[in-house]
């Protein structure tokens, strides 16, 4: 975590119980060199005290926008100048809402307003709290406005339910932030980064088609930080239920064949290929024209064998520097070497699938293949791998 070393970091903790999270994530970054300072809201308070930040911290916490003290010392512009980064973490549902309508009313939102420094958000609440329309229209608000927002991750909750809410935990986030730190003069900024994501529909007939439990996590994270390296980023997504990231210019398609003609117009303007979409091998031979009617007990469809996009961008574009992804339910180093040599790629990323392994996940874990060189990395959220593979690919792109 070198990015972090005399970085000037401000933790933004708002009332919410994984607050408790953040005095380990405040050790965290002051064990690794950064400059800590704490704001808190009156909320947050209730939850953790100000003396334990301020231990952990080495530094007053501050907490009150109208301290005649806390103003003359170091007021709201001037944390506001002061940070590198702002994190809040937790954020809860109401501080989201407030941030998201330039709400201003305590220290910590003033101070939200006034910066020129990157925000990033680790939201955490009851899992209904952050599926309700409200808290998801400012969570879309806050991504489109630049925001960067880690998680929040599924699973028990303290309020005793199961769901999408907890909080990131402190070591994620500080790697997290360690990456979003890091300097972008890596092999990869100012380069031009086509990615393929999610799963492709491959039409029936006008109500039914084939598909697979590619949720497109994988390849949407791999867009966010290849744009956060300083790449343009060209994302050619199959059907899913996620945002474009921020800055990243999206195209949709839904069939395999129309992702091969868009991936083969696109490639001509990309540096780097990336394919991490789970596209269908096969399709319908003939699509109905109407519905098809329950008329006998065996229906037959054929199928015919879809093109492979990555092989024949790999060959039609000798230069690109083409990475391929090799979901595999066994054998994945063997299955992922006779990839790496048969679709011509300068990269695989082997991923083992099944067993609740893989698809639909918010975790993932990665073995990386070039020629000369193999990565392995453990389980971990498909955030941080993705900005692993980035700064892999710019490693090996830099030594060629
Ligand atoms: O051959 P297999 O499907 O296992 O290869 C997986 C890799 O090839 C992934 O990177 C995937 O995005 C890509 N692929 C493709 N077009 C296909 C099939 C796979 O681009 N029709």
């Amino acid at each position: 975590m070198a990015h972090i070393k005399n970085k000037q970091i401000l933790i933004g903790i708002s009332g919410g119980i994984a607050a408790y999270k953040s005095v380990e994530l405040v050790r965290i970054l002051v064990r690794n060199g950064a400059r800590v300072k704490v704001c808190m809201t009156r909320s947050a308070c209730e939850f953790i005290t100000p003396l334990t930040l301020q231990a952990v911290s080495g530094n007053r916490v501050h907490t009150e926008l109208l301290d005649p003290d806390a103003e003359a010392a170091m007021g709201h512009i001037e944390l506001a100048r002061w940070a590198d980064l702002i994190l809040l973490a937790p954020a809860t549902a109401n501080f989201m809402a407030k941030l998201a309508h330039g709400i201003a009313d305590d220290l910590l939102s003033s101070i939200c307003l006034a910066t020129a420094a990157p925000v990033h958000l680790a939201p955490a609440m009851n899992r209904l709290m952050w599926a309700n329309q409200a808290t998801q229209a400012n969570y879309k608000l806050l991504q489109t406005r630049g925001f960067v927002i880690h998680g929040p991750a599924e699973g028990e909750q303290a309020c005793g339910e199961t769901g999408a809410g907890r909080m990131l935990e402190a070591q994620q986030l500080a790697d997290l932030l360690a990456a979003s730190l890091a300097e972008k003069n890596t092999a990869i900024a100012g380069k031009t980064v086509l990615i393929t994501a999610g799963p492709t529909r491959e039409a029936i007939d006008p109500v039914r088609f084939i598909s697979n439990r590619s949720s497109g996590k994988m390849g949407y994270a791999v867009a966010k930080a290849a744009k956060a390296a300083g790449a343009e980023v060209i994302l050619l997504s199959g059907p899913v239920a996620l945002e474009s990231p921020a800055g990243v210019k999206r195209y949709l398609v839904e069939s395999a064949k129309e992702m091969h003609q868009k991936a083969l117009q696109l490639a001509r303007q990309a540096d780097i290929f990336i394919a991490t979409a789970a596209v269908s091998d096969y399709s319908p031979a003939h699509v109905y024209e109407q519905k098809i009617k329950k008329s006998t007990d065996t229906l037959t469809l054929q199928l015919h064998y879809n093109p492979d996009i990555l092989f024949d961008v790999s060959h039609a574009y000798p230069d690109l520097f083409c990475v391929g992804f090799a979901a595999e339910t066994q054998d994945l180093l063997k299955h992922a070497e006779a990839k790496l040599q048969r679709k011509k790629l300068d990269m695989i990323v082997a991923n083992p699938v099944g067993k609740n392994k893989g698809f639909e996940k918010d975790t993932n874990q990665l073995e990386i293949l070039w020629q000369g060189g193999h990565l392995s990395l453990p389980e971990n959220t498909k955030e941080k791998l993705a900005i692993d593979l980035i700064q892999t690919i710019s490693r090996v792109l830099y030594s060629e």
